[in-house]
Order: C-alpha cells, then sequence, then structure tokens
C-alpha cells in the first residue's frame, strides 16, 4: 500500500510540476506581449507627433469613382466614408449586423425610416449596426456630397463574405477603391462559422477572400492613368507579429495579442505579395498597407485604454486624424505607381522583414487559398 502511496503520490507532483511550469511560462509570455505592446504604443505614438505635420491628404474631387469600406459604420472607417463623401465619391459601407434583412441595401433617402423601423422591432439586439445611423450624422453633420450605401457583410463568416461580393456584382460592373479595413483587436479565443480564430478571420482571411472575388470589379475600374486601388488597413503591431503556420489559430497557447499580431502580419505579407502579382499581371491594380497611428477607438475595448479614456485622448489619434493615412492611400496622386509600399502618417514606413520574405509570402498564399477554398487567386478573373 505504501508503495502504491509513494508511486501515486510522485506521479501526481509530476503534474502539478509540469502544470506549475507550463502555466509560469504561458504568464510570462502574456506579460512580455504586454510590455511589447507597451513599448511599441509609446514609440509609435511619439511617431505620430513627431509625423503630425506630414499626416494630411490634400486632393481634388474624386466624383465618379466609387469605393467600398468595410467597417465603415464607426472609428477610423466612419471618418474613411465622411472623407470620401467630402470627395464627391460614392461608397458602399460593409456593414456587420445580425439584424439587417430589413436594411439589405439601405439608400440614404430611405436611411431615416428603416433606422428607426430597426429601432422599435430590434431595440434589443446584441450587437447593434451603426451603419445606417453613421449615414445619417453625416448628412446631419453638413457633407451633402457624395453617395452612400448600406450592404450586410460580416467578416467573421467566409458565406457572407461571398454573399456581400455576389450582391455588389450584381449591381455593379466595376469598383475603384476597396478598403480592407473592419477588425477585431485583443478577443478572448473564439472560433468564427469556418473554425478560424476570430481575429484571422476577421481581420485577414475574409479581407483575402473579399479581395480575390471582388478583383475583377476592380480591374474593370482601373486605367492606366489611374490605378483601381486596394488598402489593407494593417497596423504597426504586425512588427510584433509571426506567422505560425503549425498551428494557424494559436489555440495551444493563446496569447490574444500575438494572434492580433499575427493577423496583421499576414494582411502586411499578402499586400507586398499581391502587388507582385498585380505587376505581374500587367493589372491597372495597386495595393497599399496603411497603419492609421495609434487612435482612440472601440478597437481598444478589451483594454484598460477603453476604461482610461479620458486620459488616453490627450495622447493618441482622433478617429479622423486616424482616416487621414487611409484616404491619402486610396486616392492621393503621390502614391499612384508606388503599390506595396507601407504607410504611416502619409509616408512609406519599414515594415516586418517577414512581409517581405518571398517564401513566407507564397507559404501564406497557399494556406489562405485552401483555406478559402480557391484554386487559384484570379479565378474570378476573366
Ligand atoms: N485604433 C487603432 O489604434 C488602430 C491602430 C492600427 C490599426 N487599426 C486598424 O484599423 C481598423 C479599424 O479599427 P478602428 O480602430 O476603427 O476600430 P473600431 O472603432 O472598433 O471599428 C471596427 C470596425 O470593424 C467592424 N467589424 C468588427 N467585426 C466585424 C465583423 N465580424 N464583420 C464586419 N465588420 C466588423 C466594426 O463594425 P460594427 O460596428 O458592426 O461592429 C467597426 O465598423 C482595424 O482593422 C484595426 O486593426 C486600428
Amino acid at each position: 500500500m505504501l508503495f502504491i502511496g509513494s508511486i501515486c503520490a510522485i506521479i501526481a507532483s509530476g503534474f502539478v510540476y509540469r502544470n506549475f511550469r507550463e502555466s509560469c511560462s504561458f504568464i510570462i509570455d502574456r506579460f512580455l506581449c504586454e510590455i511589447k505592446y507597451m513599448l511599441l504604443a509609446v514609440k509609435e505614438i511619439t511617431y505620430d507627433w513627431i509625423y503630425m505635420k506630414n499626416n494630411k491628404n490634400d486632393c481634388s474631387a474624386q466624383t465618379g469613382r466609387i469605393a467600398i469600406v468595410t467597417g465603415g459604420s464607426r472609428g477610423i472607417g466612419f471618418e474613411v466614408v465622411k472623407m470620401f463623401l467630402e470627395l464627391d465619391m460614392e461608397v458602399i459601407i460593409g456593414l456587420f449586423t445580425k439584424y439587417s434583412s430589413l436594411l439589405f441595401v439601405s439608400e440614404i433617402y430611405y436611411c431615416n425610416i428603416f433606422y428607426n423601423l430597426r429601432y422599435i422591432f430590434f431595440s434589443a439586439c446584441r450587437t447593434p449596426s451603426f451603419g445606417e445611423k453613421a449615414i445619417l450624422q453625416i448628412r446631419e453633420s453638413g457633407i451633402s456630397t457624395g453617395q452612400a450605401k448600406v450592404y450586410k457583410l460580416d467578416n467573421a463568416s467566409l458565406e457572407s463574405v461571398r454573399q456581400f461580393a455576389a450582391n455588389i456584382k450584381k449591381d455593379y460592373t466595376q469598383i475603384h477603391i476597396l478598403v480592407n479595413n473592419a477588425g477585431v483587436m485583443f478577443c478572448p479565443y473564439e472560433e468564427t462559422v469556418d473554425g478560424f480564430e476570430q481575429q484571422w478571420a476577421v481581420n485577414y482571411l475574409s479581407h483575402f477572400l473579399l479581395t480575390a472575388l471582388l478583383l475583377p470589379l476592380l480591374k474593370a475600374g482601373g486605367l492606366p492613368q489611374q490605378s483601381s486601388r486596394i488598402v489593407n488597413v494593417t497596423s504597426c503591431a504586425h512588427l510584433l507579429g509571426t506567422i505560425n503556420f503549425n498551428d494557424i489559430n494559436n489555440k495551444k497557447k493563446f496569447i490574444t495579442g500575438y494572434a492580433y499580431a499575427q493577423s496583421k502580419l499576414a494582411q502586411e505579407t499578402f499586400s507586398k505579395k499581391l502587388q507582385d502579382l498585380l505587376t505581374e499581371k500587367q493589372f491597372h491594380v495597386q495595393t497599399y498597407s496603411v497603419h492609421p497611428g495609434v487612435v482612440l477607438t472601440e478597437l481598444f475595448s478589451y483594454t484598460y485604454v477603453w476604461k482610461l479614456k479620458l486620459l488616453f485622448e490627450h495622447f493618441f489619434k482622433t478617429p479622423r486624424q486616424g482616416a487621414i493615412s487611409v484616404a491619402y492611400a486610396a486616392v492621393n496622386k503621390a502614391v499612384e505607381n508606388h503599390g506595396g509600399v507601407y504607410i504611416s502618417n502619409c509616408r512609406p514606413s519599414k515594415t516586418h522583414p517577414d512581409a517581405l520574405n518571398l517564401s513566407i509570402q507564397q507559404k501564406l498564399l497557399e494556406l489562405s487559398l485552401q483555406q478559402v477554398q480557391l484554386n487559384d487567386f484570379f479565378q474570378h478573373v476573366q
């Protein structure tokens, strides 16, 4: 009995020790991740201050140009939509709401009615959407130029991305600008309906698929003297990322900060690869990636920054300031034919070395094609 008891005690203490070591190393890694983010934020906020004067987008009207902005209902995307409307463009807002069957395409003049209907019927909705309210707000702020529309898009579902692209293709034969902006940050581990970690799916994979599906329209909109543009809203956080090809969901050791960084590095890496592919094909389509700055938005809702926003608003950019670099990449003549560049504060910036690594680019392309079930990125282009 004593012998069996001792063996059990040794095995049990082995388990306890192993779990203790694993949880210690996990806690240390999480702590290090937070420290890295803090240092990066300090550096980037300093840059935002230094280059504040650079952060401007002088541009003439863009009448006749059609743009799509994912996640255009609030934050940086909302300000990008406003800027595009000020430039007299037609803007399609990709809008995420579980309750948008009534609002499938809500033309601006019907917005008010639809918004109120939604309010009456769905006032208890858990994820209210602000797209239609956002358009009203824009008009009430005095911007009367341009045209705005809302189409349903849930970046957490590849089927929704396919449906969104199909709806756009029904209504348009060409588009000129695609801003892949929708994003989530530092959320707890959750898998989407397709089985992908949500930051990977929302920030990167859905936009990869959307770009492939809308490429025929972007190609049709591009001219030799004025290319169509794809703008991927990445983040300086990509500098902290690595792409974990062996466990893309990072399920084995989930540290949400690294998962966010991975999704942003993937966006950055694919931007570079895509530009090479587009150049090879001689399409008049250019792709840009943009870090908007450190901007106080609801993106920080999972962090202490959001709780202390009255303090942080003195250091962070406003959403409008954050939107400037995105709009710059989308419309400014200064970057025409400079596709592939990573822009921060309206100037080219240094990117992660992995984003420039050709074998990582290729591996990412192959993995992404497989995940969205495409044989070839250009299979939808005639
Ligand atoms: N804020 C910063 O400091 C910062 C820095 C670097 C990069 N960025 C990047 O900038 C982009 C915009 O961020 P933000 O700061 O403006 O954040 P935000 O205010 O939280 O806005 C995020 C937008 O993404 C949309 N979105 C979230 N999940 C979605 C889903 N499943 N399907 C469709 N849309 C979804 C939201 O739509 P709903 O309103 O329907 O939820 C919202 O419009 C993100 O890609 C972010 O990574 C931000």
